[in-house]
């Protein structure tokens, strides 16, 4: 099993020898998402299962890093959007099992037209990526001419192949220092435009106005409270947050970022991440003697992402037996939004 950055326990073959008293168990999650001692059994038969159903298959399973703790342990690849997007390119396996949400399968779709690209719930949306449409780009292509586009890779292929150059929260500095143009149109996540021009200056940036719900409801005066219960703890903050909770974070990086920051901190205990719950489950796998506290001091409750969970196991079990859903892009807007990636891909990560 391979991970972007540090490998987790998996599922497969050792499945069968966990018992109720395992992290799963443990893992602290809003009440409709605990895993019960009774059921955890079940859980690793389902996960075998899983993964002999895709070897069977020749499919890969790719899960994002915000997916439900029971899914992130079946993947194959865990990582970011950056990470499953590279990962999705390079695989020759037949079948992409995207544990993610739908411009995710989408872009590995498009980079991978050759193989079956499957999503195994279509209610996976995403509100960030709904908040722009080709139409909406296009009026602001012409309220501001002579603009380079830079669209996150939360949007739609459409949207993709209207812009210029996509980025991810893991690059999206080095994808705006890579123009050699200075006017930028940054789509459609105003807080990590916002974030990403204070680091570059130089360039006159314009922000679209769209926001990931999860990540903006968050307030500094909510981070303040945990920072005052934990008064050693480094803050870990996704660039999605608003201005005031990233002015208060020691790091701000993507989800995968997150986990290599832990690294640059060896002498903290504790830390508090700001950013969709589910990370911390990923984080506590990777650094178990570690301590991870939600920066709205209460797991779940708020920094919830109720698209990233709408995949479940039993639905990555039907995704595998029946082939669905399989994910199409025409191709010609496929065309465009390749080409928009690609050149996205060439550009490294940040740091
Ligand atoms: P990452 O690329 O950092 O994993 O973030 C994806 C995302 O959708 C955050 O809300």
């Amino acid at each position: 099993m391979t991970r972007d950055a540090t490998t987790i326990p998996s599922a497969g073959p050792a499945a069968e020898e966990r018992t109720a008293s395992s992290s799963l168990a443990d893992f602290c999650t809003p009440p409709t998402w605990t895993v019960r001692p009774e059921d955890i059994e079940d859980v690793r038969r389902l996960q075998g299962e899983i993964r002999q159903l895709a070897r069977a298959r020749s499919a890969v399973i790719l899960a994002h890093n915000y997916q439900l703790p029971a899914v992130q342990e079946v993947a194959d690849i865990l990582g970011d959007s950056l990470a499953l997007a590279i990962k999705a390119r390079e695989t020759d396996a037949e079948r992409i099992v995207f544990c993610g949400v739908h411009f995710m399968a989408e872009s590995a779709k498009i980079l991978n037209m050759d193989r079956k690209v499957l999503l195994p719930s279509l209610a996976a949306g995403c509100s960030l990526a709904d908040s722009i449409t080709a139409d909406s780009l296009q009026d602001w292509k012409e309220r501001y001419p002579g603009h380079v586009v830079v669209t996150y890779i939360n949007s739609s292929a459409e949207v993709k192949a209207l812009s210029d150059i996509c980025c991810t929260s893991a690059n999206a500095v080095s994808v705006v220092r890579s123009l050699r143009e200075d006017k930028i149109l940054f789509t459609p996540d105003r807080n990590l435009g916002r974030w990403v021009a204070r680091q570059v200056p130089e360039k006159d940036i314009v922000l679209y106005d769209g926001c990931c719900p999860t990540h903006d409801v968050l307030r500094g005066i909510s981070v303040e409270k945990t920072v005052q219960t934990h008064p050693r703890a480094v803050v870990i903050a996704h660039p999605e947050c608003r201005e005031d909770v990233l002015d208060m974070a020691d790091e701000i990086c993507s989800t995968s970022g997150m986990v290599d920051a832990v690294a640059r901190h060896p002498e903290a205990q504790t830390f508090i991440i700001a950013t969709e719950w589910a990370m911390v489950y990923r984080l506590q796998q990777v650094y178990p003697d570690k301590e991870f506290v939600m920066a709205d001091g209460c797991i779940g409750c708020r920094l919830h992402c109720p698209y990233m969970k709408m995949i479940d196991l039993p639905l990555v079990k039907r995704a595998l037996e029946e082939d669905v859903f399989e994910i199409e892009v025409d191709p010609e807007v496929a065309a465009g939004a390749r080409r928009s990636l690609e050149r996205m891909l060439a550009v490294p990560r940040d740091r």
